[in-house]
């Protein structure tokens, strides 16, 4: 059996915070790669926009994805399988706006890579170009490794992703756990080792037993990063609003951990912000301007706090 891949400075606990931002390199595709051997499991998570990545990236995670989860937590559709490049390339760049170390991976939706080893490289081309992003994220065994390997000999580097495979909703009818028999174990190994060896520099497992993700793990040479995995992975990756608890509707898979509750804690502020306008509460004296306040050109109207304290307006 593997060790848990738990380091000693991140406890199960979480009692100790990242290193602060400025101390901290730009994480590259190296840097990941090197995780394999050496140095504390890679925390990745999703992030949609400037505001996450940003706070992602104070935070210290090693990757930012932009995931095709997008569909689903931005867009509100059912599965990952509407969204589109140009989507991914929108979010991609409003992520690397946000983001000064973490590294920033792309997911390729859905048949914008499958149909052949060039359409994928057109597909990654234009993440790479119009999306700002790092590297690629392609989910896919050995069907898809001679798509991984064009795009990787393009200097593009890939993430592959394979086990539960959302964009095969239809065919798996619906999310479900996958490996749990011998021979579905045994194609999801096939499929690992596909990746590697098509060129792949890390891999996303989704969904999968926890033995299966540590037999995976033990035989590539590759950082696995799990999801619902279990914990012999490389490292783990979470979509963001699961994580910090802003899941409506229906509960989070099992195999999320919610650090937090922001969605009831937003609700709170929303209800508190309409009674306090209906009540006329707000806006109170402090938040009108003096009749008598010279307002500058630049002055902080309808710009993100963080815009207005890059440029020095309070
Ligand atoms: O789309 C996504 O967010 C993902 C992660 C959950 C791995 O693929």
């Amino acid at each position: 059996m593997l060790e848990a891949r738990h380091f000693p400075a991140a406890t199960k606990d979480s009692m100790v915070s990242a290193p602060p931002a400025d101390a901290r390199k730009k994480v590259t595709v190296p840097e990941v790669r090197s995780r394999k051997v050496g140095g504390p499991p890679l925390a990745m998570v999703t992030a949609y926009d400037y505001t996450m990545a940003r706070l992602a990236d104070e935070a210290g995670v090693d990757m930012v994805l932009v995931g095709d989860s997008l569909g689903m937590v931005v867009q509100g559709h059912a599965n990952t399988l509407p969204v589109t490049v140009d989507d991914i390339c929108y979010h991609g760049r409003a992520v690397a706006r946000g983001v000064a170390h973490a590294h920033v991976v792309g997911d390729l939706p859905f048949m914008s890579y499958q149909i052949s080893p060039l359409r994928a490289l057109e597909s990654a081309g234009r993440l790479v170009k119009d999306g700002a992003f790092e590297s690629v994220k392609m989910e896919g065994g050995k069907e898809i490794a001679a798509h991984i390997a064009r795009v990787v000999k393009a200097g593009i580097p890939v993430m592959g992703h394979v086990g539960l495979e959302p964009q095969r909703v239809h065919s798996l009818g619906g999310f479900k756990v996958q490996g749990r028999g011998k021979d579905d174990a045994t194609r999801i190994v096939v499929d690992a080792r596909a990746v590697e060896a098509a060129g792949a520099y890390a891999l996303v497992l989704e969904a999968i037993p926890p033995d299966l993700a540590e037999e995976i793990t033990r035989a590539l040479s590759i950082p696995t990063i799990g999801i619902g995995a279990g914990a012999h992975c490389d490292g783990q990756v979470l979509v963001c609003t699961d994580l910090l608890g802003m899941t409506r509707g229906s509960a989070p898979p099992r195999f999320v951990k919610r650090y937090a509750e922001t969605g009831e804690t937003i609700v709170e502020a929303m209800r508190r912000y309409v009674g306090d306008v209906q009540s006329g509460a707000f806006p109170g004296p402090e938040h009108a301007f003096k009749p008598n306040e010279p307002i500058g050109a630049d002055a902080p109207i309808h710009r993100p706090a963080t815009r207005a304290r890059a440029s020095g307006l309070q």
